[in-house]
């Protein structure tokens, strides 16, 4: 039988879509382009991964791990369980926010950004508006207080991917203060970087800040993330708009065993800004407009013709990701890997630049 013409208008809406395309990364040697975390101690993961499995019963639904992990957060962050919302990953909870405050509806962003605010956007069939930054990566208040005026919903990336300068804390307060929209701070990339403006959710209704446990704490695998908000706001996305049971047990054990035991991720966070600082370094000296980083990627100007130096790391085995052109130049933005992969890339870069 056919399709009926409802389906197949709404599948041809879909196939016209932009998504987030995957990069083929299977024959890579060095996949540096999703800032994965590389130096987590993977023996130690997996170790614990052996405790955490010895410790669920994969039979049954999640409940009891999932209050385990909302206590966790509870205590690192001194809130009462309602000010958290937990997802299947971040991602996950990008999406319940567009689909709850930007469906249909207009969803404010800066650019560059991650670009899931504005494919997620899209999905929902909403209007996305990207307000650029300013050429030094700094916010354009007055443009984000202007269009958030007329949303439901502003995301702010800080640190920002894939910049990788964090914003001030004065600047993101003073847009709360004067938009009522929901002002979303994604955080995935805080550990690395200087403050976090959680605090601020007891005094801001309108804040909601959004974490992730892919990057310092080496769980990308796992899919785990969640967002810390005043009760108004947490409460009904974790209760009604989040589906009863979206993260498994096995993640959420592995996160609540992590943070009780915080050394491993506090002594891989202390190695990737060490390696991020070399890395920067490096390509300053081979002569590249390397970006100062709070996060574990590096933004830098292509130092050739764009094409050509991606393709050329492609065959050296070395995937990055191709950031684009903003303000009048190419990017790419490159991962903090284990000292090896740096090592290599540095090598490839240098042999790539010589040519
Ligand atoms: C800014 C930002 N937010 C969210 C995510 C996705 O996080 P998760 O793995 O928790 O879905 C990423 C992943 O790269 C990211 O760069």
């Amino acid at each position: 039988m056919l399709l009926n013409k409802s389906i197949r208008k709404r599948l041809s809406k879909l196939e016209e879509t932009e998504y987030y395309p995957l990069e083929d990364t299977e024959k890579m040697i060095a996949r540096l382009n999703l800032n994965e975390n590389f130096i987590i101690d993977g023996e130690k993961m997996c170790q614990l991964a052996s405790e955490a499995l010895e410790e669920i019963d994969v039979r049954l639904y999640p409940n009891t791990e999932q209050r385990e992990l909302v206590k966790q957060l509870s205590r690192k962050y001194g809130l009462s369980g309602d000010h958290f919302a937990l997802g299947c990953g971040e991602d996950q909870l990008i999406d319940i926010l567009i689909s709850v405050f930007g469906r249909r509806n207009r969803v404010i962003s800066i650019i560059p950004t991650f670009p899931v605010y504005r494919y997620r956007t899209l999905f929902h069939g909403g209007v996305f508006i990207g307000v650029p930054l300013n050429e030094d990566f700094s916010l354009n208040k007055e443009g984000l207080i202007k269009e958030g005026k007329r949303a439901n919903l502003l995301f702010i990336c800080s640190p920002n991917n894939p910049t990788g300068n964090q914003f001030p804390k004065k600047v993101i307060e003073e847009i709360l203060s004067k938009v009522k929209c929901l002002v979303v701070v994604d955080e995935a990339y805080v550990d690395f970087a200087e403050y976090s403006v959680y605090p601020m959710v007891s005094d801001y209704e309108n804040l909601v800040v959004l974490r992730t446990f892919s990057k310092a704490y080496g769980l990308a695998g796992l899919r785990i993330g969640y967002m810390i908000a005043s009760p108004r706001v947490a409460k009904p996305i974790a209760t009604v708009a989040q589906l009863t049971y979206p993260v498994v047990n096995l993640a959420l054990k592995m996160a609540t065993k992590l943070m009780q035991n915080d050394e491993l991720v506090l002594e891989s966070v202390k190695h990737v800004r060490e390696e991020r600082d070399r890395l920067y370094n490096e390509l300053i000296k081979i002569g590249i407009d390397a970006k100062r980083s709070q996060t574990n990627f590096i933004l830098f100007k292509s130092p050739t013709d764009p094409e050509r130096f991606y393709n050329d790391l492609a065959k050296s085995g070395i995937v990055i990701r191709n950031s684009g052109m903003f303000f009048g130049n190419h990017y790419f933005r490159v991962t903090v890997g284990t000292p090896e992969l740096n090592d290599m890339f540095i090598q490839v870069v240098k042999k790539i630049t010589k040519k």
